[in-house]
């Protein structure tokens, strides 16, 4: 699969079977995060995955979707904000922005070894925190379950805005 086919491959899956991927399989997709690119190379990130049917069960008190807990494995993405970069001239933090690459890596790494994922952001973050034990600097950015996708779930197609709307291009 190239990298085209991967992003037009990956979708948002909400249902998984309960077979867990290898670990070396989980491995591959956090050496996707491990790669990616952060604002002057810092890093500002942790990642956890977690396979463990307690630890997914107090994970799942942060996001009490029924589909979340089917999934096997959950990764969830901390950022360090005493880490990130913040721009020198407005003090921007760009702890979102790295983590949000480190994550789409994943995500798309996952597809290429026929693993599902799904981006979970609308979770309680006090939870996470106090589950994970984290720092005040430490942020939980994201959730990501990740498996392999159920068959039966109901996905709709994808859709999205029109390239006009999206993007300009000039000078060509
Ligand atoms: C930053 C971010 C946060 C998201 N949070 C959630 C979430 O909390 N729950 C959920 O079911 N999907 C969540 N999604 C998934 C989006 O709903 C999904 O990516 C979008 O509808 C497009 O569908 P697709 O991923 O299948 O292409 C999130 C996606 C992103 C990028």
């Amino acid at each position: 699969m190239n990298v085209k086919e991967a992003i037009a491959e990956r979708r948002s899956v909400r249902l998984y079977r309960s077979e867990k991927p290898t670990r070396e399989s989980i491995v591959e997709v956090l050496e996707a995060a491990r790669l990616a690119p952060s604002a002057v190379n810092r890093q500002p990130w942790h990642f956890y995955a977690f396979a463990s049917s307690e630890k997914l069960s107090r994970l799942s008190e942060a996001y009490a979707r029924d589909w979340f807990k089917t999934a096997p494995v959950v990764i969830v993405a901390v950022a360090n904000h005493g880490e990130s970069w913040h721009r020198g001239n407005d003090g921007k933090d760009h702890a979102d922005v790295d983590l949000a690459i480190a994550i789409d890596h994943m995500t798309l790494r996952a597809t290429e070894l026929g693993l599902g994922t799904c981006w979970v952001c609308n979770f309680d973050a006090s939870v996470v925190r106090k589950e994970l034990g984290l720092g005040e600097n430490e942020e939980p950015i994201a959730l990501m379950p990740i498996g392999f996708a159920d068959e039966t779930e109901v996905v709709k197609p994808k859709t999205r805005k029109g390239a006009g709307e999206v993007y300009t291009i000039e000078g060509f």
